[in-house]
């Protein structure tokens, strides 16, 4: 692990940083860090592994189990289970295919299943869900909602704004487009570090279950499709790419973390600020490509 740290410290193409919400313009491009968590639970983890940063879309990860856990597979009413072909935030799509977006991770698939967990709740219900169920996850319950970053991308988020009104306009919404979007900009804006994210993503790595306390999380068969969808829609237009460079489920978000789940062996998550054109994290994906060789963990 110390390794493949060292080698993206060292190395000069780390992509560029995420302005469009100013507040993410601020990390350091020069960080990194690697968190692996192991089915005995071991945890290995090298560089800024413990440096909390914005998840971003990666809540979407855990917004989508939530949503599932709530209204099952009426979610899939509102929301496809297909890969876009375009970027996060694009809304071509949704005027062709009647305001359901293609998948539950680009923005407007994940504020269709964010106004799914609302339900009618108000937003700081809602969001308090949300929180509680990554500390539950993480065993830790110093995360937190990082204000600035939500404020930030409370006040520049206009196309967010233009998605929600837009599949409000085909009744796709049941809540007011401020409330979901409320909930959802504070979502994106959580802050963890690669410990806690690996941590949280250890259910999806073993059939639903935290192989420590064993505790069931979800059924083995929601946790097989989540994955599915984490391996062909979780980069976006880079899905592709990832699942033929690394061969795992992952869901990257803005603030430059990937989350990656080696089935029945490791939740692994990574984290470095610089993202790729496709806008995943660019020393991310490099050292996820490293791992996966080395350990042989690539699903196919
Ligand atoms: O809605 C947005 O644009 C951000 N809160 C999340 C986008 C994101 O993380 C895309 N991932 N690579």
């Amino acid at each position: 692990m110390s390794e493949i740290a060292e080698e993206m410290r060292l190395r000069p193409d780390r992509g560029e940083v995420a302005t469009y919400i100013p507040e993410l313009a601020r990390a350091d491009r020069r960080a990194f860090g690697i968190a692996v968590i192991g089915a005995d639970g071991q945890l290995a983890a090298a560089g800024d592994s413990e440096t909390p940063f914005s998840v971003q879309s990666i809540t979407k990860v855990f917004t989508l189990t939530l949503a599932l856990g709530k209204i099952g597979d009426r979610l899939w009413k509102r929301v496809g289970r297909e890969p876009s072909g375009n970027p996060f935030n694009s809304i071509v799509q949704l005027e062709l295919e009647k305001g359901v977006p293609r998948n539950p991770f680009i923005n407007a698939g994940a504020i269709a299943v964010t106004d799914a967990i609302l339900s009618g709740h108000e937003p700081r219900e809602a969001l308090g869900e949300i929180l509680r169920f990554l500390q539950f996850l993480a065993e830790d319950s110093s995360i937190a909602i990082d204000e600035a970053v939500a404020a930030s991308e409370k006040r520049t988020g206009f196309r967010n704004v233009a998605l929600a009104n837009f599949m409000k306009s085909y009744g796709v919404l049941d809540n007011p487009v401020d409330y979901t979007l409320g909930v959802y900009f504070h979502h994106c804006a959580v802050a963890m570090s690669c410990r806690q994210l690996a941590m949280a993503g250890r259910y999806l790595a073993h059939s639903g279950r935290n192989p420590t306390t064993g505790l069931l999380v979800i059924s083995p068969e929601r946790a097989r499709r989540i994955n599915a969808i984490m391996l062909t829609c979780g980069h976006y237009d880079g899905s592709g790419d990832f699942a033929y460079r690394v061969g795992l489920p992952g869901k990257s978000g803005v603030g430059g973390g990937i989350l990656a789940v080696a089935p029945g062996k490791a939740s692994i998550a990574v984290w470095s600020p610089g993202l790729d054109a496709a806008g995943n994290s660019h020393l991310g994906r490099i050292s996820l490509e490293m791992l996966t060789k080395r350990m042989g963990w690539s699903i196919f």
